[in-house]
């Protein structure tokens, strides 16, 4: 990467811990990265650990996101939280669309786009995720999946509001697999990502636009990600659940 963008490095937790678990992992990640190099940090514990976690982050440059929200600002929704009650509980950012969602939740384009529209009311950065199923890649269509997925979530925003968005490349077979993209096939896709949204919107609005890579990155890994172009950053499920190897890599480039 180089460019100009801050790399981002961003922990999904899933559903993973409970809130007393969320707040040591979040005390560990504390002293672990006491001093961190010049990347933004983020972590997404479940909901019920955003508070503990938001309590342990306090007065580091560690941020706390949701990892999802309902598109209402509140009312009769039972079981959901919205982009308010994120922001009100302390966080800065909300995962959508992630592919555990579209494929367990069965979230369409239309709903995670008003999943988006409901984050930036709220005042939320969205981290808006996409990628390929292994048969989507194998029969080569690759581009044209992740290029509709964006376009039916963030194809109606306006190019301030883009200044609020991340997105996230996350191929489906790599997520949990241990079989990472390798750096040119996440390359490759991270391109095309930044060239729909210069098509969609502007030339500046693409070069500010930062582009995560997801998908069994491991700090033995990171390093060739992210001396990508177009790659700013990773966003890590099952390494980001211990601190060492979160630590790791966020600190992929060395102190
Ligand atoms: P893994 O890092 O466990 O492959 O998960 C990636 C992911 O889905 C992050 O959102």
């Amino acid at each position: 990467m180089m460019s100009g963008r801050r790399p981002l490095i961003a922990g999904n937790w899933k559903m993973n811990g409970k809130p007393l678990e969320g707040a040591s992992l979040a005390r560990e990640l504390r002293s672990a990265l006491q001093d961190p190099p010049a990347v933004d940090i983020m972590v997404f514990p479940p909901f019920l650990s955003i508070n503990t976690a938001v309590e342990a982050l306090k007065g580091t440059d560690i941020t706390v996101g949701g990892q999802d929200l309902h598109p209402e600002a509140g009312g009769a929704f039972t079981g959901n939280v919205s982009g308010e009650m994120l922001k009100a509980a302390g966080c800065k950012a909300v995962l959508v669309g992630h592919s555990e969602r579209r494929t367990y939740e069965k979230e369409s384009g239309e709903l995670l786009a008003a999943k988006v529209a409901g984050a930036l009311r709220a005042g939320l950065q969205v981290i808006f995720c996409c990628g390929e199923t292994s048969d989507e890649r194998d029969a080569a269509v690759t581009q044209q999946v992740v290029v509709s997925q964006l376009n039916d979530g963030l194809g109606d925003l306006r190019a301030t509001e883009m200044e609020q968005v991340v997105v996230a490349y996350e191929p489906v077979w790599a997520i949990g697999t241990g079989r990472v993209a390798s750096p040119e096939q996440a390359q490759e896709v991270h391109a095309t990502i930044r060239s729909w949204a210069a098509k969609t919107w502007d030339s500046g609005s693409a070069r500010a636009l930062r582009i995560l890579y997801g998908g069994s990155v491991k700090p033995t890994n990171v390093a060739g990600i992210m001396a990508q172009p177009d790659i700013d950053g990773a966003l890590v499920g099952g390494a980001s659940l211990n601190a060492d190897s979160f630590q790791g890599i966020v600190c992929y480039g060395g102190r």
